[in-house]
């Protein structure tokens, strides 16, 4: 069974508390672990910002502020597990070792936020490398990766597939600071390019979007990847 790794942003599953999308794609998760071994990452989303947002008020540093943003990743992670029920492992992963091993238990396994100067994009794509995945979805709230900002940038170019290598060359010049907003961060980036395992950035706006790219083969997003193989459906 190929094994698959899904970043879930928080601006898609918790953009904040009372609109989540928590119930929507517990069922889409479990449809998609028939098909193959699930493991998910979860994001801060609008709570993680908003906390942020205080720690910046109050004068509090960038590492400790990224502390907070794990703890709401890992309290949103939890809410997604209980979720789930049975289909997933009963506990979060803290780390890439716990991940593995709970994954020996052939249910989802859901981690949040890992350590400070980086997002969960960067755990996915690590997670990805740890457990030996086939691919790594990020489910976002664009539908794509644009050459510039499409929110602030009329003229941006959403890519259809590009290498790793391109994407380093596209976010090269981004911040990485606590709560930060780029479409994926640097670190991930990086261990995209040095892993080779291919991503796919798709609009998870729209729960059912996910089951079509994994189950059809799909959907509107981008493709990073050095291979010329389209990498679904699974
Ligand atoms: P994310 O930025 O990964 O979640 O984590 P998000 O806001 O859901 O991302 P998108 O926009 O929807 O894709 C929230 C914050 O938690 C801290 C960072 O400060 C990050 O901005 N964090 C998260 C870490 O410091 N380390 C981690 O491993 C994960």
């Amino acid at each position: 069974m190929k094994k698959i790794v899904l970043s879930l942003g928080g601006s898609i599953l918790v953009p904040a508390l009372e609109s989540n999308t928590i119930s929507e794609y517990a069922e889409v998760l479990k449809q998609i672990a028939r098909r193959g071994r699930v493991f998910v990452v979860v994001g801060g989303g609008g709570e993680a910002r908003r906390y942020i947002g205080i720690t910046r008020s109050l004068g509090i540093n960038e590492a400790a502020s990224d502390e907070i943003g794990i703890m709401i990743t890992r309290i949103n992670a939890s809410l997604l597990c209980y979720a789930l029920g049975d289909a997933a492992y009963p506990c979060i992963a803290t780390s890439y070792q716990q991940a593995r091993e709970y994954g020996e238990s052939g249910k989802i396994v859901v981690m949040g936020g890992v350590t400070p100067g980086q997002t969960t994009d960067a755990v996915s794509a690590v997670l990805a490398e740890s457990v030996g995945a086939d691919l790594i979805i990020n489910g976002t709230s664009v539908d794509g990766i644009y050459n510039t900002d499409p929110r602030t940038d009329r003229t941006a170019r959403r890519f259809e597939k590009m290498t790793p290598q391109e994407l380093l060359g596209v976010i090269s010049g981004t911040r990485l600071n606590a709560g930060s907003n780029t479409v994926i961060d640097i670190v991930a980036a990086k261990v995209i390019e040095r892993s080779n395992i291919p991503l796919l950035v798709i609009d998870g706006r729209k729960p059912g979007n996910l089951t079509r790219a994994v189950c059809e083969g799909i959907f509107t997003g981008t493709i990073v990847s050095n291979d010329e193989c389209a990498p679904l459906p699974l």
